[in-house]
Parts: structure tokens; sequence; C-alpha cells
């Protein structure tokens, strides 16, 4: 298999994989883990993964509870470590653990691993009230872990364009990503972002990148005709074309897959290049379609009516 990759650098100069391939909430986020819940489906997607060429970028999460899932594909993977990307996430909106010092450290003796590649806060919703620290104090604790090396990268997730500007009123270190949910049926999760990040050299990445397969909208025929036929052009898969979309704005796309042939074709996503009329005209036929929101509705539905305008 022939295997190209590439990498977007970051504001600090450090390189990460354009393309996460296994993304483990969604289709396998659960409740709570239990000795009977542990999926060797997961397990099995996760080695199939670390078996294809290049660096693997793995996507985490304290509160997607698939850290048993996770640390045993690592335990069993012959892939050495400066080849797996991983990235983690403290979760501010349901308690897992008090404070993302110790989320990270709870991660890293769970996943037995010293550090990770990118660690993210999974959401802005923190108050003192409810998590016992503030959005700025939060952020005090992901710079330290990042002076550490405990984190070689630190970054923010579902963040908007107000929270992303109160972080950085008082940040000493700059979040280097925002991941957030983006696709051409909701370019913008909330307004302005997708702007304002890569104004700010903040790398988006785009989480729910095949939305538009995850839920078909019937109204835009055009749409998935269109991608079709590039699929045909190009002998690729429609998901392939969506992917290369994401990473054709200078986004990172976050996908999953419960089938190791899509998995491997995430891993081949630079097989083939769209054109910019390609890339432009996918852009104009999804904004024709209304937001399409599947995370985070009640915080961000009153941005609906924005997030497929032009900004
Ligand atoms: N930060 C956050 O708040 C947040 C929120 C949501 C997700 N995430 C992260 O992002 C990851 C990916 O999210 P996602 O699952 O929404 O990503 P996605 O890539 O948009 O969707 C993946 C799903 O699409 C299906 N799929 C793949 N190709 C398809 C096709 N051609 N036609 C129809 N369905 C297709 C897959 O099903 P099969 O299994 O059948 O292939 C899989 O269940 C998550 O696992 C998580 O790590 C983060």
């Amino acid at each position: 298999m022939s295997s190209h990759q590439e990498f977007f650098t970051l504001s600090n100069g450090n390189k990460i994989p354009a393309i996460a391939i296994v993304g483990t909430g969604t289709r396998w986020y659960k409740q709570e883990e239990t000795a009977d819940n542990f999926s060797k489906e997961l397990v099995d997607q996760l080695k199939y993964a670390l078996t294809l060429p290049g660096t693997v970028h793995l996507d985490a999460a304290e509160v997607y509870r698939t850290y048993p899932e996770f640390s045993e594909a690592l335990k069993q993977t012959s892939k050495s470590r400066d080849e797996i990307f991983i990235t983690d996430k403290y979760s501010t909106q349901l308690k897992v653990t008090k404070d993302p010092i110790e989320g990270l450290e709870t991660s890293l003796k769970r996943n037995n691993l010293e550090y990770v590649d990118l660690y993210l806060l999974h959401s802005p919703f923190i108050s003192k009230e409810k998590n016992g620290f503030t959005l700025e104090e939060a952020w005090q604790q992901m710079e330290q872990l990042y002076k550490e090396g405990k984190a070689k990268n630190i970054g923010v997730s579902n963040f908007s364009v107000d929270d992303l500007q109160k972080l950085m009123a008082t940040a000493k270190i700059l979040p280097q990503v925002n991941q957030i949910e983006h696709n051409a049926f909701l370019l913008n999760q909330t307004p302005g972002i997708v702007n304002f990040c890569q104004d700010h050299k903040i790398l988006v990445e785009a989480y729910s990148p095949l939305g538009p397969f995850q839920k078909k909208s019937e109204a835009n025929a055009e749409f998935y005709e269109y991608i079709k036929s590039l699929a045909e052009k190009y002998g690729k898969t429609e998901a392939q074309v969506l992917l290369r979309w994401v990473t054709d704005n200078g986004i990172l796309p976050v996908t999953t897959s419960s089938k190791k042939e899509r998995i491997e074709n995430a891993q081949n996503l630079f097989t083939f290049d769209l054109t910019k009329e390609e890339v432009e005209k996918i852009t104009e036929l999804g904004r024709k379609n209304k937001a399409q929101r599947l995370y985070w509705n009640s915080e961000y539905d009153k941005f609906n009516a924005f997030s497929q305008s032009k900004n």
C-alpha cells in the first residue's frame, strides 16, 4: 500500500498528522465503564489502525469512558510511541476527575503513557460553582501540563470567539487547537469561529466531518450527486471526498468508523487532490443546506441561523 501522509504545523512549530482516524467517542461512547461493556470491537479497530503505515492520530477523552479499550490497544501494538499521535480531553461538562491536572495524570497512569501529544479542554462551559475553578484557572493548569511536558500541545474544544477572547486575555500560552463540529452542513459551529481561529493561528479540528452522511438531507440531492461525481472522477469513496474537502480548507478532520476499510481509507487520504473550484463548489452546495447540528444543541442551536452564512 502506498502511503503518503500530510501534517499541519501548529503555532508552536510542532507537527500534527492532518487527520485523526479513530475517534473513541460518538459510536464508541459509554455512559459508564463496566466489565460487561468492554468493547472488543473498539480494541480491534484501534489495533488495526495502529498497523497502518505512518503516524496514526487517535482521539480520546476521559468522558468517553473508553480508556480500558484505548489502553488495551496501546499495550498490544508494536508501533513506536513517536508514530502515535494521541489527543485526549479533560471533561468540563460531566465531572470525571477533579481538574485538568488530575485528569491528565489519571489518563497517563491508566493508559501507561508518559505524555499525550495534545490535551484539550472539552468545552468552555466551566464555572467556579459547577467545576470548582474558572475557565482562566483551568487554562493555567493546561499551561502547567504543557510546561511539564505531560501534554506536548494544548488546546480547547467547542469554544466560540467570545470564549477564546476571554481565555486569550489572561493566557500566557495560546491554545494551539480548537476542536469543533464542522462539515459542509455546519460551516461555523458558532458565529465566525473558523475565520477567527485561522486568523489567530489556532488550528481548527473538525469532528463529525461526515455529518452529511451520518444524517442525509433529503432536500439537498444536488450536494450528494456532486460528491458522488467527484468520488467517481477520482476513484475514491464519497467519505474520502468529504474528508479531503475539510483538509483543503486547512482544517483537521476527526473521524471514526467500525469498518477497517474506512479507517484505512482515512489514513490513505492524501492520494488525490480536489481542485480549488471543486472545494468551493462543495462549500457552496453545503451552504444551501440549513444548519444540521448533531452535538451541543442546547448550547448552540441559537446560532443555527448564522452557521451557513458567509462572514
Ligand atoms: N470534542 C467534542 O465535543 C466531540 C464531539 C463529537 C465527536 N468528537 C470526536 O470526533 C470523533 C468522530 O466523530 P463522528 O463519529 O461524529 O465523526 P464522522 O467521521 O462524521 O462520523 C463517523 C460515523 O460516520 C459513519 N460513516 C463513515 N463513512 C460513512 C459513509 N460513507 N456513509 C455513512 N456513514 C458513514 C461511520 O459509521 P461506520 O462505523 O458504519 O463506518 C461512523 O459511525 C468522535 O469519535 C470523537 O472522538 C468530539
